[in-house]
């Protein structure tokens, strides 16, 4: 299936690794060029010559920024360019009881998981009404709805893109832009395979137990029972930023091997 996406430009907030580095790849493989983003100079450079060296002749260009600093989101949306499809993937997360999650613990996933999407699709946004095209997806989580006992202040940041990624929408009606959230399951990331290494030695146990262990003791009702690869949720993340996707619209997009249950 021919994407038709040669030629349209991506930024993908925290990129550098994880999922957002499996988007890239993906994007690359087919056609677009690629605005990458991590936290320093030289994680970015890191990723940018990887990318290259799977990719000669693949666009890359990479933009350093912080979205826990407001000066540095700043300086960011001086050097964006012209952008055709916007994922804003960055996230991090704080596992911990709700008593000792302080202000600053809230405040702090707040501003990297929803303020960074707010920020970059006030900036983009506009520009994508006036020529009439464009794709913004927000990577949101099953903890949106699974809501873990500690990890209460991701999830409520979770559930708050949901929210922004549908308000956006109604702001494109009658357009040709789209503005959609995905809803990605556990994932097997870099920081996937440490958290089950370390648990796996921690019990005494092989990682491929840890794993089993993990679906049968925390996510029971995923029907996946397991984690996800980079590559499946970058292909869902990349087809629904498309122009074949354009009749999604204001959705949340599941993409966590059932985990959050339901129907709809
Ligand atoms: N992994 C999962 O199981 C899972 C499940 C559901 C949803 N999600 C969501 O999917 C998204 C990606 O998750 P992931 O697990 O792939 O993340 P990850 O591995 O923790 O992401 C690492 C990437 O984020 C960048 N980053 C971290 N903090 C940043 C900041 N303040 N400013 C700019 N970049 C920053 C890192 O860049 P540098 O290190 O280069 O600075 C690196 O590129 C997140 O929104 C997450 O909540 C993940």
């Amino acid at each position: 299936m021919d994407l038709e996406l040669t030629g349209k430009s991506v930024f993908i907030s925290g990129s550098t690794a994880g999922i957002g580095f499996g988007v890239a790849r993906t994007f690359l493989k087919e056609g677009a060029t690629v605005y990458l983003n991590g936290r320093t100079e030289s994680s970015v450079a890191k990723a940018m010559a990887k990318l290259k060296a799977s990719f000669p002749d693949g666009i890359v260009y990479g933009i350093a920024a912080d979205f826990s600093d407001g000066e540095s989101v700043r300086s960011l949306l001086r050097q964006l360019p012209d952008i055709d499809i916007l994922i804003n993937n960055v996230g991090t997360y704080s596992a911990q009881s709700f008593f000792e999650t302080t202000d600053a613990d809230w405040q702090q996933q707040y501003e990297v998981n929803v303020m960074s999407g707010v920020r970059l699709a006030r900036h983009l946004l506009p520009k994508m009404m006036e020529k009439n095209w464009g794709r913004i997806l927000f990577v949101s989580s099953e903890c949106a709805t699974l809501v873990p006992a500690d990890l209460i202040a991701y999830s409520a940041s979770k559930a708050a893109l949901l929210a922004v990624s549908r308000g956006l929408a109604q702001l494109t009606k009658g357009s040709g832009v789209t503005v959609n959230a995905v809803i990605p399951g556990s994932t097997m990331t870099e920081g996937a395979e440490q958290f089950l290494a370390h648990f796996a030695q921690k019990e005494n146990k092989t990682v491929q137990e840890a794993e089993i262990h993990f679906f049968e003791e925390t996510r029971t009702a995923s029907l996946l029972q397991r984690f996800a690869s980079v590559a499946e949720i970058a292909n869902g993340i990349v087809y629904f930023s498309s122009p074949l996707a354009a009749a999604t619209n204001g959705a949340a997009i599941k993409l966590e091997g059932g985990s959050t249950g339901g129907i709809l």
